[in-house]
């Protein structure tokens, strides 16, 4: 098990997954920015949960909401008034904390210990002019979760869809949290992505829907390559709890730097709904088609989901360092239909004689697969990178190749290779991905 993020952070820059933010400038403290091959694990993991969860489920249907919300919304949902972290600053250094998880060995860069202020409350909510004239009448918030959008829309998709409790609303996007101390590489940022699920239903049914998408929790965790070994169920105590829940069970991972959130599962009872009624005065009430049109505000269920952190702990459980005939052997393990390319095309020389009979490989297999081209250095070399960056198979033209109209396959974490013939390259891979 890795000790330190250090191994991730470097291969993360050296490979293309994730790059400081605004590198040129000296970077942007906490801002990190996607490469190509990270830019396409989030599209990844983005597009099996939304299918797995909208597209294949008759009870579910997405929504894409407005990042800028009117500031109403964050009254009725309590988050103007309660979404707040203690926060002490020292008076030499100017460091600040959050009180409430502050450890007490940090020493002042000044020298000796910190001396530190009162607490104050702190709102995350990062703020924003709409108005031409920068006055408080244009002052919007940029949402700190993308949940509220699907309280606000409840009435505007009951409506347009017709559907029966129990349903839900899906909805992936941007959210922003202006944190005391956010850190540790992609785990806590200011500026961060969400998949989050509000699921409709009968205040009765709300224990039996709670364990089902726990256990779907799960099992998507291990369907994208989440080590289950590392992952934890902790029951929020009640003292703890967001303002809207009555219960939350948090899914902890086990980090390089500690076992912390992953995602979390909210039982938010009718409390978002019957506050939005309350403050737009507007009705948000369900009638129940099949028991004479009784009228009632459905109690919640939210999975939600960190894009950001699913994707830190897929890289956390698919790094993998082996010795090989003496030297070190760096493997991300990642499932194969979440590794940011399936296969790579490799010719071993650049050669015109190979040129041809390569292009129409790779055209072939890149209607299918997400494939990479590399023909620059050593064969050894080209694998090593493959295996850096994941990718499951890689197929290597020679010049036998020419004779035999077969390609040797090779895989990513037995390095056995075999020699297919050309025809029966696609059902080969139709098997493997399969
Ligand atoms: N709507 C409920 C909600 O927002 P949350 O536990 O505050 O609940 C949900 O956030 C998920 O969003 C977390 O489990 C985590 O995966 C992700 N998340 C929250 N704050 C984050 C941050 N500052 N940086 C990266 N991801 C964050």
């Amino acid at each position: 098990m890795l000790e330190s993020l250090e191994p991730i952070v470097s291969l993360a820059k050296r490979r293309g997954f994730i790059f400081p933010g605004s590198d040129i400038y000296g970077g942007l403290a906490n801002s990190w920015d996607y490469g190509p091959l990270g830019a396409q694990m989030r599209m990844n993991i983005k597009t099996d949960w939304w299918k797995q969860i909208v597209e294949q489920r008759a009870d579910m249907v997405g929504l894409d909401g407005a990042i800028m919300m009117n500031p109403k919304v964050w009254e009725a949902s309590g988050h103007v008034d309660t979404f707040n972290d203690p926060l002490v600053e020292c008076k030499k250094c100017n460091k600040r904390f959050r009180a409430d998880t502050m450890s007490g060995d940090e020493k002042c860069l000044k020298g000796k210990d910190h001396e530190l202020s009162e607490p104050r409350t702190f709102n995350l909510m990062f703020q924003t002019s709409l108005g031409k004239t920068g006055d408080d009448k244009g002052m919007a918030y940029l949402r700190p979760e993308t949940a509220q959008a699907m309280f606000v829309n409840f009435k505007n998709v009951l409506d347009t869809t017709r559907k029966r409790l129990p349903f839900g609303i899906a909805q992936i996007g941007k959210a922003f949290r202006n944190e005391i101390t956010p850190g540790n590489f992609i785990f806590r940022t200011l500026e961060f992505e969400q998949m989050e699920i509000e699921y409709f239903l009968e205040e009765e049914n709300w224990e039996e829907s709670f364990e089902s998408w726990a256990n779907w929790m799960e099992e998507w965790a291990a369907s994208v390559g989440i080590n289950t070994d590392m992952l934890h169920r902790l029951e929020v105590p009640k003292k703890e709890l967001a303002h809207y829940s009555k219960r939350t069970l948090d899914f902890e991972f086990d980090f390089p730097f500690g076992t912390k959130e992953l995602w979390g599962l909210a039982y938010r009872t009718d409390f978002d709904l019957k506050n939005h009624e309350k403050h737009s005065g507007e009705s948000l009430v369900y009638s129940d088609p099949s028991d004479n049109k009784r009228k009632i505000v459905p109690h919640v269920v939210e999975p939600t989901f960190g894009v950001d952190r699913t994707l830190l702990a897929m890289l956390v459980s698919a790094y993998s360092e082996e010795e090989v005939k003496g030297e070190k052997r760096v493997v991300m393990k990642f499932k194969p239909h979440m590794a940011p390319y399936q296969v790579a095309v490799l010719p071993l020389s650049k050669k015109e004689e190979l040129s041809g009979i390569t292009q129409e490989i790779f055209e072939d297999l890149i209607n299918t697969y997400r494939c990479e081209y590399d023909d620059t250095g050593s064969i050894g070399k080209r694998y090593r990178r493959q295996d850096e960056i994941g990718t499951p198979y890689c197929v290597t033209i020679d010049f036998d190749s020419l004779e035999d109209k077969a390609v040797t396959v090779r895989d990513r974490d037995t390095m056995e290779q075999e020699r297919i013939s050309i025809e029966e390259l696609k059902s080969y891979f139709e098997n493997k991905f399969n």
